[in-house]
């Protein structure tokens, strides 16, 4: 009964979800922890942690929401890969509470239907995806205006109003 309450209150609350993970949030990363909005814009300094909330927030999207697409984009193939490290490092020191199905170099399949995958703005088969329940953009100031216009449409369905239980969420990481 414990073990459930202490599951509920994560899947509530990612800022107690950062915590379990060693993060004690920043004000503004407390605040983007807990926002409900389907649409945020992070313009922030260097080396604030912009990619470690998105990496947290991507993973917990994934452990508890069953058979959610996480779709993030870098620039290129090494942000992709950083990004997807961080992924990677949380999920292993949780325990990988959902066993994974695949683990890949980019990708990451939960036995509860759940997927993460990371790909660089490059990539062609971005327009392959589609039913994606969260996009993140890291470094968005540099993926171009052609690529976010091609995913942007993955999203399309939600519309607004779906605050609180947001079926679909884009996140613009700068
Ligand atoms: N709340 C926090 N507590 C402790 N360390 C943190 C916290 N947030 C971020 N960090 C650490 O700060 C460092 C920078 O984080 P991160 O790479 O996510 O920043 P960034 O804003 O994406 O940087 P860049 O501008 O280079 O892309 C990392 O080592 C990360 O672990
Ligand atoms: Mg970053």
């Amino acid at each position: 009964m414990v073990a459930l309450a202490e599951d509920l209150r994560l899947a509530l609350d990612r800022a107690e979800f950062a915590r379990t993970l060693g993060l004690e949030p920043d004000p503004w990363q407390e605040r983007l922890l807990r926002s409900t909005s389907d649409r945020v814009l992070l313009n922030c300094c260097r080396q604030s942690g912009k990619s470690t909330m998105s990496a947290l927030i991507a993973l917990h999207r994934a452990l508890y929401h069953p058979g959610s697409l996480i779709l993030c984009l870098a620039p290129a193939l090494r942000q992709s890969q950083e990004l997807f490290g961080k992924v990677l490092t949380f999920y292993r020191d949780l325990g990988r509470p959902i066993p994974a199905q695949a683990e890949r170099k980019l990708s990451l399949e939960l036995e509860n239907d759940s997927r993460i995958v990371t790909l660089p703005g490059t990539d062609k088969t971005i327009r392959g995806f589609s039913g994606t329940a969260l996009l993140i953009v890291d470094e968005a100031s540099r993926v171009a205006d052609e690529l976010y216009f091609a995913v942007r449409p993955m999203l399309a369905v939600s519309g607004g109003g779906l605050a609180h239980h947001p079926a679909r969420q884009t996140w613009c990481v700068l």
